[in-house]
């Protein structure tokens, strides 16, 4: 029970790898609030889980809806946040407006600072830790995915200046860079319009059986979240089937 006593805040605990990573932090003993703009999801989320749960519905796009969600969830003390929730959306760069490229960014990257910035003052008290989500899409270019390849290379900037600013204070914090995974995001519809398809494919996985599935990403989260991780901060690990490997 690598997590016993410690309070996680996981987002984006409706779906996908926040699912699979709230389900992870409980078999280790972590007490956790779930947030997400779907409620529903949270519910059920909860449901899978026999301990106590604290759900808040939050959005995102909205600094003070995470304003009081962090305020809720941070009112028993903080020692972890997983950063989790996020936002496809992609294109051609050509047809891809400001109001899409804003919500991508609000969503995958200003909110993550608003909830970092609000959890801090915790984390110091605790010694705690983030653990963000970047995506390959953050360590490489991207086609067709101007603001979400931007948002996550934000991601990996965030996540290394806060662990060089924070680490005298004994606060670490980490990103995962996963691949392909196995989740509703990853089933959505693909960009419309003028798409070179080889180009976007050029960068698959090499591993016969790369797909990764949320339990793989959950399983990273949960490491970097416990005492085992203890010696690790500013670091983004990727979890890609080989997609980067060259
Ligand atoms: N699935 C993949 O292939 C993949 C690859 C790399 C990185 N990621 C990252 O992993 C994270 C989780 O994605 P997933 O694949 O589980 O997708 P998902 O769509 O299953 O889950 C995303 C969650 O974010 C929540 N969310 C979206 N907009 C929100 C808002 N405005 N406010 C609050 N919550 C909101 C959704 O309700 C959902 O529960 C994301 O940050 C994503 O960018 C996913």
């Amino acid at each position: 029970m690598a997590l016993e006593g410690k309070h996680i805040l996981v987002t984006g605990a409706a779906s996908g790898i926040g699912r699979a990573t709230a389900l992870r932090l409980a078999e280790d003993g972590a007490t956790l609030t779930l947030a997400d703009i779907n409620q529903e999801g949270l519910t059920e989320t909860a449901s899978m889980i026999s301990a106590p749960i604290e759900i808040i519905a939050y959005d995102a796009t909205d600094i003070e809806s995470c304003q009081s969600m962090m305020a809720a969830a941070t009112a028993n003390g903080l020692d972890c946040l997983c950063n989790i929730a996020g936002l496809l959306d992609w294109g051609p760069t050509l047809d891809f407006d400001e109001a899409r490229f804003q919500r991508v960014i609000a969503i995958n990257l200003s909110s993550v600072y608003s909830l970092c910035r609000a959890a801090l003052p915790d984390l110091i008290k605790s010694g705690g830790n983030i653990v963000n989500m970047a995506s390959t899409a953050g360590l490489l270019g991207t086609p067709y995915s101007i603001a979400y390849s931007a948002s996550k290379h934000g991601i990996v900037g965030l996540t290394k200046s806060l662990a060089v600013e924070f680490a005298s204070r004994n606060v670490r914090v980490n990103a995962v860079a996963p691949g392909q995974v196995n989740t509703p995001m990853a089933h959505q519809a693909p960009p419309e319009g003028d798409v070179d398809w080889p180009l976007m494919m050029r960068n698959a996985p090499k591993l016969p059986d790369g797909i990764c599935e949320p339990a793989d990403i959950a399983e990273m989260v949960a490491y970097l979240a416990s005492d085992k991780a203890s010696k690790i901060t500013g670091s983004v690990i990727n979890i890609d089937g080989g997609q980067l490997t060259g």
